[in-house]
Parts: structure tokens; sequence; C-alpha cells
């Protein structure tokens, strides 16, 4: 049965056709079947069955919010193999054949970068909402565009910066937006494995996204880039990048630095948010002690009154505390991914990861790049952090 929806965007009512079906569910409670009220499900369609898209469809499935009708990739026995037999949801190959559906209100696209720009527009000049892959698009100019087209149609447009709806992240933002460290003074993150030498974007583009979209999230309000440098190299001539350096130097004096590596044989998921009062240490592999909260640090002592050689001596004093390991809740962060996705739609509002924050980590690629091209010139992100301000 199809249900019209009417969302309000951005202050003005706008009408769907067919944004909600409704199914019925069933439980079993003490050996009888019994139906759950009906739940109003928004028709979806995965784009991309290569390496991330069958994670896309998985968690789809598995949201009570969204109803997955189709799984589209141009290799149709790829997404067939995907589906499996037992399978309600349809594989094709034809990209307008799912624009076409009125059944379907949302797709979510797994298609490599290059792709992001056409199949997002023409979902959005279709009327439907748009859950795309990191990184957004392959520049911030044509983001700028799916931004203002997905504005002036009242539509979502979100950006899959999975990490950010890890429990761990969404802790550390929680603390570091708090004030509960303090002032951030540096993050030191680690990000490195034998990857899979990507065939149209290097480690930057592959990589960095995690990392910048986590330094995003959890920045407070009055912290921002202003600068970014990066080093990269390309010691197995691949033809691209496939480890690099970022420095991203903060608006408050602190400096973050983010290693991207396709080639090491060990796998590090690291990053250390040091704070004035506190120091976050986030190891995502060890599952026991995800995050570690540190009650040290370093004390600058106030030197005014004192006589200059006291002053040398008394300049710093350590600080060592307690270190707290928090429960965190174990849940995939995909699943809050889709669960967000299928909010922002049903109430009409911004995601959480919406296309200006895509935007903004476009714009620290970029700038990357330009840097990694001029052998690690220092970027000033000013103009670029402007430009999206103004969006
Ligand atoms: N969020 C994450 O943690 C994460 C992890 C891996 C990849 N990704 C992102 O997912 C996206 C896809 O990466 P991948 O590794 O799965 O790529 P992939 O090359 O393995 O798969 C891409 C699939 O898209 C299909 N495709 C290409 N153009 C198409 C079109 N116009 N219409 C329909 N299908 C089309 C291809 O046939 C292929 O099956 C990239 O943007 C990547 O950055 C995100």
């Amino acid at each position: 049965m199809f249900w019209r929806g009417v969302i309000s965007a951005g202050g003005s009512a706008r009408k769907y056709a067919d944004v909600y079906t409704t199914t019925k569910r069933y439980y079993r409670r003490g050996g009888a079947i019994k139906a759950c009220k009906e739940m109003p499900q928004i028709g979806l369609a995965v784009v991309g069955a290569g390496y991330w898209g069958p994670n896309l469809v998985r968690t789809a499935l598995a949201t009570p919010a969204l109803r997955l009708k189709w799984l589209c990739d141009l290799d149709l026995e790829r997404a067939r193999a995907v589906l499996g037999l037992q399978t309600t949801v349809q594989a094709t190959s034809s990209y307008d054949t799912v624009l076409d559906d009125r059944g379907v209100a949302a797709v979510a696209i797994a298609t490599p970068a290059a792709t992001h720009f056409e199949l997002v527009s023409a979902a959005l000049a279709a009327g439907k909402h748009v859950l795309v892959e990191k990184p957004l698009t392959a520049s911030t100019g044509e983001a700028d565009k799916l931004i203002a087209r997905a504005q002036e149609l009242g539509l979502v447009l979100m950006c899959d910066h999975t990490y950010c709806y890890t429990p761990a992240v969404r802790r550390v933002r929680k603390i570091v937006r708090g004030g509960g460290i303090g002032d951030i003074q540096f993050v030191d993150s680690v990000r490195i494995n034998l990857g899979l030498i990507q065939p149209d974007v290097d480690v930057l583009w592959d990589l960095a996204p995690h990392d910048l979209s986590i330094l995003d999230f959890v920045l407070p309000d009055h912290v921002a880039p202003i600068a970014i440098a990066a080093h990269t190299a390309d010691p197995i001539g691949a033809g691209r990048a496939c480890l690099g350096y970022l420095s991203v130097w903060m608006s408050n004096g602190a400096l973050a630095h983010l290693h991207v590596n396709w080639l090491s044989p060990t796998k590090i998921r690291t990053t250390v948010f040091g704070g004035s009062k506190q120091t976050i240490v986030w190891d995502d592999l060890n599952p026991a002690a995800r995050l570690a909260l540190h009650d040290r640090g370093v004390d600058s002592v106030p030197t005014e009154s004192l006589a200059p050689e006291e002053r040398r001596q008394a300049l710093i004093s350590y600080r060592i505390g307690d270190t707290l390991v928090p429960a965190l809740p174990e849940r995939e962060a995909l699943l809050s991914v889709m669960a967000e996705f299928a909010d922002a739609i049903a109430s009409g509002r911004q995601a959480l990861t919406d296309g200006i924050s895509g935007r903004r980590i476009l714009a620290l690629l970029e700038a990357a790049s330009r840097s990694a091209e001029s052998g690690g010139t220092r970027i000033s992100l000013e103009s670029a952090t402007a430009a999206a301000a103004m969006i």
C-alpha cells in the first residue's frame, strides 16, 4: 500500500509522491504469531554493488524504516550475486529504471567518486533523497551545485562519513565539544594497512576523508582548520600517492597530524586527541578498550611573579592522573548511518553529515592535493572556508 507523505523542508511544505510504503511485520509471542503495527517505510535503491555497496544493502535490509527495492550496478551479474536467490530486492543495470520507480524515494550511492556528481544530480532531479559515499564529489565546485540543488528542492543530501557514526567517535565528540579535555592542543592519527591501490583516487582521497571528517565532527564550533600541508609518496610506482602525511593547523593554535598509508604490512588505526585537561586515545582495533581517557597533561604555570631563575624552572609542570576506559555500545556504524538517513528524510531535516560537511572535507582534500603537488607547501584555508560559509 502506498502512503503519500508531506514533509516540511526549510519552512516550506513539499509534497512527494509515494515517499512511504507500509509493510506488515510479525513477531512471535508465547507460540502465537502476532502482527506489529504497520510501519511506514521509505523505498530505497542502492547503486553500486562493488566492494562497499553490499554493506549498504545489508544494513538497509536491517533498517526497519527503509524498504530496499533495487540494487543497481552496471554489472548486472554482480548485483544479482550480491542479492542471492532468496530476495525480494530487484537487480538492474538501468539507473533510469530506478529513478522512474515512484516507490523509490531515496537512493544510496556507492560507486567511484568520479561518478558521484552525475548520479547524485540525476537522483535529485528525479526528486529522490540521496545518501552518497565519501568523498561527496570529485571537487568543491561539483559539491556546491549539488548542495544548492538539494536545498532548492527540499531534499536530503547526506554524505556517508561512516566513522562519525561509530560509538567511539560519537563519545569523543561529546567529550571534546563538551570541554571535557579542555582546549584541544593536538590530534595525532594513524590509519595504515595493506590497502587496495584504487584505480581512480590516491591515498589522500581514499583514506583521509575518514580522518578529516572525524576531525570536522569532533572539533568545537570555535575551532576550525586554517591551513594544511601534505607530503605524499609513491615508492612502488603505482602512478598515484600510496602514502601521505597531512598537517592541519587550527584557529586556536592546535596542530593535527594524519598519516594515511596503503603499503603498511601492519594495520594501525589510532587517534590521539590531546587537550589541556585530558587526552583521549582511540584505538579502533582494540574492542576491549577502544577509548582511554588519560587525566594527564602538561600545565603551564603563571610565572609573572617569579624571579627569572625560578621562572625557568617553573615554566611547566606535568600532571599524572588516572586513566578511564568508558563502556561503549557495540553498534555497527553503517546501521546508524542508515537510521540517520531515514530519520532526516522522515523529519525533513538536514542529516548530521550533510552535503555542507562533505563539502568542508573536499575543501581540505583539494588544498592537501595542491600542497602535495607543490612539495608540501602550507596552504591557507581561509578562502575555502569562506566559500563554504556562504552556501
Ligand atoms: N564509507 C566507507 O568506509 C567506504 C569504504 C569503502 C569505499 N567507500 C566508498 O564507496 C564508493 C565505492 O567504492 P568501492 O570500493 O565499492 O568501488 P568498487 O569499484 O568496488 O565498486 C563500484 C561499483 O559501482 C559500479 N558502478 C560504477 N558506475 C556505475 C553507474 N554509473 N551506475 C551503476 N553502477 C555503477 C561498478 O560496476 C562497481 O560494481 C567510493 O566512493 C568509496 O570511496 C566508502
